[in-house]
């Protein structure tokens, strides 16, 4: 069903997120006949620019990823008819984003329903908001909507974060403010739900009682590229921790809610965030990737980027071990990782399993009979493994590991999406179950808090080789609870 008629402003008309992943998602989803015909696109930015310019521009640009196969949005051509539709509603507005004239602008081509996207460096997300607040256009009347979306990353530290909020519903309401996290975009972390609540085998174990640790890991292998500005004084953590590996940690492990309504699902997850447990430094590694071997091709160590400080103390790296004080989870660790220049490319969950029992089957060695894993696969297979133990073959009664592995594309015709197709069709149709709610983000920030001062306050992140699976404390820290990281390759 198409969203309902909607003006879409975006702010950063000109930016990367607006090329790479807003354009490539309009474009599908007006490929599967989900915009409405009467949708127009604003774009806003401070740079000269025409209605003309800014399509040919975006024209040209989505052209580009049919010869780039590492962009997020890759296809062999464009469909003319999907991006004639995009194309021909998108406009161009010259405007300062301070300048409370620019908002008198755009307050003369909203009609009715408006989505405000703010596709902008987060130093402008509250002085928008603001504006857009005192120019009046945040009123709602007439059963027209209008909705902010506002990008990551969302404040700096709890402090940032609750200053961030108060600004921002001191001129919306909470149900106006969707807060993107792109992670939730993603296929197969919305599976989560789908495995665990639609089906009667995995939840009753899904718990203390059978669960030994869970092991969340976002591993990448491309270094921080271009974006040396923007990543020094954030690191792998601010990036990556409290947002992205906390919603998957939501979803893996918050309780069943009560319906997939909004609330129902936002509350379980500001719930099982709150029960986080403030980490503590002695339980988190940081790292910095030095320089190495990136898929056969040397690569410079992270202070050697564009960009870097020459003695850069920020970690491109993070692990963490997390304690969740609730009925279901406490004494299971939940053992946290990210990092650039790893190995591989792996974004999954992995649930350990406690073993059976006793041992009946004494003729296999200990080591060599497997734990049962549960593997929630996101990046870049999406699909589920399961690993456990089997009969080898034989006269003899010896066990073998065997694992069974559920592809998405393999059941599924899977549907082009570069994850912000559904957040954006979401956001349309007033659904914020996916977005994060205000509570949940402060909860998440606090949980971090004590590594946010700690590492804040000095210290060195410890070296490891590009291409490899990250600093040695991070084995270190499982190690000492009698656990190992799965490998990456
Ligand atoms: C972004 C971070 O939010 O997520 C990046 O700022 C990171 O540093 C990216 O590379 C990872 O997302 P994905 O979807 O590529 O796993």
């Amino acid at each position: 069903k198409p969203a309902p008629p909607c003006t879409i402003v975006i702010f950063g008309a000109g930016g990367d997120l607006t090329k790479r992943l807003l354009m490539p998602a309009l474009y599908n989803l007006a490929g599967s006949r989900l915009l409405d015909g009467t949708t127009t696109i604003w774009g806003v930015d401070h740079t000269d620019g025409s209605d003309d310019s800014w399509r040919k521009n975006l024209s040209d640009t989505m052209e580009s990823f049919t010869k780039d196969e590492t962009a997020e949005f890759h296809a062999k051509h464009i469909d003319p008819t999907a991006w004639g539709f995009v194309r021909d509603r998108l406009h161009y507005l010259k405007g300062d984003f301070l300048a409370p004239g620019t908002y008198e602008q755009i307050g003369e081509k909203i009609p009715g329903n408006a989505v405000f996207y703010l596709a902008v460096a987060a130093r402008f997300f509250a002085p928008i908001v603001e504006h857009l607040g005192q120019a009046g256009l945040l009123k709602q009347g007439d059963g027209a909507f209008r909705r902010v979306v506002i990008e990551k990353p969302f404040g700096s530290d709890l402090a940032s974060a609750q200053e961030l909020n108060k600004r921002l519903l001191a001129v919306a309401d909470e149900s106006q403010l969707y807060r993107i996290d792109h992670f939730l975009g993603k296929e197969t972390v919305q599976s989560i739900m789908a495995i665990r609540f639609a089906n009667g085998m995995f939840e009753p174990i899904w718990r203390r009682d059978f669960v030994d640790h869970v092991q969340i890991t976002a591993a990448e292998t491309i270094g921080v590229e271009e974006r040396g500005a923007f990543y020094e004084p954030t690191g792998a953590l601010r990036d990556m921790v409290p947002n992205h590996l906390f919603q998957l940690l939501c979803m893996t492990a918050m309780e069943p809610p009560v319906s997939f309504d909004a609330e129902a699902v936002r509350t379980e997850k500001a719930k099982l965030v709150q029960a986080v447990q403030p980490v503590q430094p002695g339980d988190a590694v940081r790292g910095q990737y030095r320089a190495g071997t990136e898929q056969g091709r040397t690569v410079p160590g992270y202070r050697d980027e564009p960009h870097v400080a020459e003695d850069s103390r920020t970690e491109t790296y993070a692990a963490l071990k997390l304690t969740i004080d609730n009925w279901r989870w406490a004494g299971v660790p939940f053992y946290l990782r990210t990092g650039k220049r790893m190995t591989a490319r792996r974004t999954e969950i992995a649930v350990h399993f406690k073993p059976a029992p006793y041992r009946l089957f004494r003729d296999t060695p200990v080591d060599q009979i497997a734990p049962n894993i549960v593997r929630i696969m996101v990046d870049p297979v999406q699909g589920m493994t399961t690993e456990f133990n089997a009969k080898v073959p034989g006269p003899s009664m010896q066990l073998g590991a065997v694992r069974s592995t559920f592809r998405e594309g393999d059941f599924f015709r899977q549907e082009p999406n570069v994850g912000y197709e559904t957040l954006l069709y979401d956001c349309l149709s007033g659904d914020a179950t996916l977005f994060q709610r205000a509570d949940n983000i402060e909860a998440s920030w606090a949980a971090v808090e004590p590594l946010v001062k700690a590492w804040g306050a000095g210290g060195d992140p410890e070296p490891y080789e590009s291409g490899s699976a990250g600093p040695k404390a991070a084995d270190e820290l499982l190690a000492r609870d009698g656990r190992r990281w799965l490998p990456l390759d």
